[in-house]
This record gives C-alpha cells, sequence and structure tokens, in this order.
C-alpha cells in the first residue's frame, strides 16, 4: 500500500454485518478498515479517509447509554455512508426525527424507489419496487431539512435519506447482505459514483500491507507460527516466511486430534518448497490424559487451546528472541468466540480464540483475523499455494476431540479417523469435495442394535455432516446423491469395526451449526 491509497473506514457500532460491509468494499477494490464507534475525532483524522460508512448496530439512539458520533466527522471532507444506526445517528446529529418505531422491521422488505439518488442507479428508478433486507427498532420520522428522502416502505417514511451537497448518505436498510437486491452494485455507487474512490486494492495489496506491518512490528525479533495442516495456518506460515525468513520458526503439533495422515502431506510440501525452520512435535499423550473424562465441549475446547499454546511457549522458549505467536485465525473464529457489547454472543470458543489462557508470555500475530475464509483462498492462490491446499476443507483446531461426541477414548478416535478417511476418499472420487464447504464423520456416544450376518450387533453409529457454504457464517445441508449416501454408509458399516449404523445430518447453520460440538 503506498502512502497515498484510497481508504474507506468504517465505524462499528455492533452490528454483525460490520465486517460483511468492508468484505464488500474490499471486493469492489477499495481497502477498508474497521475501527470501533468511540474512535477520537482526532484519531478518525488522521486515518485520512477517502469515505466512511457507519454500520448498523443493536442500540437505540434515544438510549443515553448508547454509542454517538461527532459531528465533526462532517467536516472531514469526506462522504458518509450511514447504514441502519449509522443512520439514525446521521439524521439526529442533522437535525432530523428519530423514534422507537412502533413497527419493528425485521428480515425482508419493499423499498419502494421515490426519486432518483446516485445510490440506486443502475439499480432502480422512481416507482420501481426493491427486496432489501431490514433490521432495526429505531425510525427516522423526519428526515433533517434539505435532506432529500429517496425511499420508502410501508412501514417507514424515510427509508433513505441523502444530502449529497454534503455528502452525505444514509439507508435504513442493509446493503450489505446478499438478501438486498442490488445491494452491493448500491455499496458500489457510493464507492465510484459518491465517493470517486478507484478500485485498484486487490489481496496482492494486501499480501504487501501485511508483508509490511509484520515487519514494522517485529523488528529483529522471533515469531513461532502454530501450523495445523490447514489452509489458514499454512497462509501465515507462507506470508511471515516472506516478511521474516529466518526469524520465523513453525512447530507443527500433532495432538493426537488429527484426521488419518492429516498434515504429513502438507508438512512434507511445506518442507520441499520452503525453509520454515519447521520443528514437529509429537503431543499425543499430553492432549489426550488432559482430556481423559472431559465431555463438555467448551471444556475439550479450552483444554486443547490452553495445552497448545503451553506447548508452543514451550518451543518457544528453546529458541532465543522469541516474542509473537503467530495463528490463523479467521473473522468467523473471532466473531464466535467473542462477546462484545453487540449482538454476537459467544457460540463456540474457537481454539486459536476463545480457547487462550488469560495470561500468555506471547504477543499474539494473527494476519488473517478480518478475512472470510474464500478470502484466505485467494490469498494463498495469490502465494501461489498448490490446489490440495488452497481447496482443502477446514478443519477446526480441536479435531476429532469435537467430532467424537462426550468423552473421548484412543478406540472411538479410531473409528472415527477410519470412517472419515471413507467420507473423505469418496467424496474425493465422487468430485463432491470440491463441490461443497466441508464433509465429514461424527462419533456418536451411544450404540444401537443392528444385524450382521446372522449375528446381533450392539455398536456405534456415526453421523454424516456434509454442508455447503460461502463463509461458514451460514450453511446448509448438501443434498449428495442417493447412491453417493449409500456407498458411504455400506463402505463405514463394512469396513469400519465397532460401526453398524450411518445417520446424516440434515440440519442447516443456523439454528445449527457445521460442527456437532
Ligand atoms: P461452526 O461449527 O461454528 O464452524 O459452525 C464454522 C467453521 O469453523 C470451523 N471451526 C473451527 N475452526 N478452530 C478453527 O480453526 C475451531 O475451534 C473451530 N470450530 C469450528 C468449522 O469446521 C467450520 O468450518
Amino acid at each position: 500500500m503506498t502512502q497515498k491509497q484510497q481508504k474507506v473506514v468504517i465505524l462499528d457500532f455492533g452490528s454483525q454485518y460490520t465486517q460483511l460491509i468492508a468484505r464488500r468494499v474490499r471486493e469492489a477494490g477499495v481497502y477498508s478498515e474497521i475501527h470501533p464507534c468511540g474512535i477520537s475525532p482526532d484519531r478518525l483524522e488522521e486515518l485520512e479517509p477517502s469515505a466512511l460508512i457507519l454500520s448498523g448496530g443493536p442500540a437505540s439512539v434515544s438510549d443515553p447509554e448508547s454509542p454517538g458520533l461527532e459531528s465533526s466527522v462532517l467536516s472531514l471532507g469526506c462522504p458518509v455512508l450511514g447504514i441502519c444506526y449509522g443512520m439514525q445517528l446521521l439524521a439526529r446529529i442533522c437535525g432530523g426525527r428519530v423514534q422507537p418505531s412502533e413497527n419493528r422491521e425485521y428480515g425482508r422488505a419493499d423499498l419502494e424507489v421515490l426519486q432518483d439518488s446516485p445510490l440506486f442507479k443502475g439499480v432502480a428508478g422512481p416507482g420501481d419496487v426493491l427486496k432489501v433486507w431490514m433490521s432495526h427498532g429505531d425510525t427516522v420520522l423526519e428526515a433533517p431539512e434539505g435532506f432529500a428522502v429517496p425511499a420508502r416502505t410501508d412501514q417507514v417514511d424515510v427509508a433513505a435519506m441523502a444530502h449529497p451537497g454534503r455528502g452525505v448518505h444514509c439507508l435504513q436498510f442493509h446493503p450489505e447482505v446478499s438478501h438486498t437486491e442490488g445491494g452491493d452494485r448500491i455499496l458500489r455507487n457510493f464507492l465510484f459514483e459518491v465517493a470517486r474512490l478507484q478500485p485498484t486494492w486487490s489481496m496482492a495489496s494486501f499480501i504487501d500491507t501485511q508483508i509490511r506491518e509484520v515487519r514494522e512490528r517485529v523488528g529483529s525479533s522471533k515469531v513461532v507460527c502454530g501450523l495445523s495442516g490447514g489452509i489458514d495456518s499454512t497462509v501465515v506460515a507462507v506470508l511471515l516466511h516472506e516478511a521474516l525468513g529466518e526469524q520465523l520458526h513453525c512447530i507443527f503439533v500433532d495432538n493426537g486430534l488429527l484426521r488419518a495422515d492429516e498434515g504429513e502431506e502438507v508438512v512434507q510440501y511445506l518442507r520441499r518448497h520452503f525453509d520454515l525452520n519447521l520443528s514437529y512435535v509429537q503431543a499425543q499423550d499430553e492432549f489426550l490424559s488432559r482430556l481423559e473424562g472431559v465431555s463438555d465441549p467448551e471444556e475439550k475446547r479450552r483444554i486443547v487451546g490452553n495445552t497448545f499454546i503451553e506447548i508452543f511457549e514451550r518451543e518457544a522458549r528453546s529458541i532465543s528472541g522469541v516474542r509473537y505467536l503467530a495463528q490463523g485465525t479467521l473473522y468467523p473464529d473471532v466473531i464466535e468466540s467473542v462477546s462484545s457489547k453487540g449482538p454476537s454472543a459467544v457460540i463456540k470458543s474457537h481454539h486459536n480464540v476463545g480457547g487462550l489462557p488469560e495470561r500468555m508470555d506471547l504477543e499474539l500475530i494473527e494476519p488473517l483475523r478480518e478475512l472470510f475464509k474464500d478470502e484466505v483462498r485467494k490469498v494463498a492462490l495469490e502465494l501461489g499455494l498448490p490446489d490440495f491446499l488452497v481447496w482443502r476443507h477446514p478443519f477446526p483446531g480441536p479435531g476429532l476431540a469435537i467430532r467424537m461426541i462426550g468423552q473421548l477414548d484412543s478406540q472411538g478416535l479410531e473409528i472415527l479417523r477410519q470412517a472419515d478417511r471413507i467420507v473423505h476418499n469418496e467424496l474425493m472420487a465422487s468430485g463432491w469435495y470440491f463441490k461443497i464447504w466441508q464433509g465429514f464423520a461424527v462419533l456418536l456416544p451411544m450404540k444401537t442394535v443392528g444385524v450382521m450376518g446372522d449375528e446381533r450387533t450392539y455398536e456405534h453409529v456415526v453421523a454424516l455432516r456434509v454442508v455447503e457454504s460461502t463463509d461458514a457464517m451460514t450453511a446448509d445441508w448438501a443434498k449428495l446423491p442417493d447412491e453417493l449416501l449409500s456407498k458411504i454408509s455400506n463402505r463405514i458399516i463394512n469396513e469400519v469395526r465397532g460401526v453398524n449404523r450411518v445417520v446424516l445430518d440434515i440440519s442447516s447453520k443456523p439454528p445449527s451449526t457445521i460442527e456437532w460440538e
């Protein structure tokens, strides 16, 4: 990134969609950064935004505790887009009337376009109706003086408002979610028609920025990077290798919770192509003994997370000058593990975030923290990583510990490994592996009756979890062909000793999650 690179600053008021805004802006080829809504006016000015977007949020502007906005944002000299709560704040600052609505609006709504607006260019004109996504409690009852009102819905008279002369544009609905018709174009219109930005940002420039920032931050210290065999940590390792060369030490830990042959392939590839100072730590017993007798999913996640960190710290002590630990944390890991004041409650403690101990000797480096998986794949392609790595299905940090439901034992883990290998091989052979997000086996903590030969059996149940998704935030179960399902089921029951039943998980996320624990 050159000093003059255009930058969109997104102020986060706690919406679960804030990252999606950033992602849409990046997809449009413009660099964006998210900052907390409480940022000081001086700091905001220092950032020299080329455009400002105010996100939505769960608060009500009439609540005295709700996050506010300094009116100085309007004298920064850059265009401002307020979305949902952002619109209500702008309405209030500019003298409009906002109040909690009698009719809260959630989900789809019909947006009636009343007049032309640069934001609606190429999307809709007067008299057209767009399906948009709404999620708000407060409503702007009256737009501030001098503002145009280019759209309404049945529930709200001011569903959009704008003062082009002051560079202020506001939308009550969410253009960033895929359910909003023309939403992407509306955001692009803000970037290119209103703010007149140039689409010059790319994953290549993301890599350059990260490399520069890591070099600046790390100086002459050393960094250890935990490798899991998956795409995220591999991308981090390769990126940091570019940035730091010899200052980077990678550690691959076999925790006894890996799939069959997990990691070997990746480690071999990395050893062949990069000089990562890679050490391979065998810690199966350490992990499994700590997990013995534990059945609570969050407890398992905490134990695995803590044990990883202990091992990384132990390894790091054997190398002089190590100050940082690098991890492949992604955005969905962050929001599902962190409970903010906003709407995102803790769903699961993803091991590289929520499973961290309170006190750590090493400082974290997480270059992918703001990216979604598909963006990481773009970074991986940009870095020249091979297809087998780029398109590998995600595998959670706690590994098979959260796919063997309840308490773990080595026999169960072995059953799971064998069943999982069959699922993997059949998905590969049928070509489905590359069409889906993830497909794996889950071992249930129960036995059921079956009949094999003429014998009664009383054995384990394996569940098949296969999902389609683009970013793991939402997912649907994949509709695999019957023949493939039969083949997988027959092979597991015939080939894996100890299993006499296979069931199929047909739940979407939400309300379920992808992993069972
Ligand atoms: P869930 O189960 O929350 O999973 O719907 C969403 C995606 O994240 C993966 N996952 C994890 N990845 N550490 C990770 O690195 C974790 O602790 C973890 N838990 C879930 C999961 O496989 C899915 O792709």
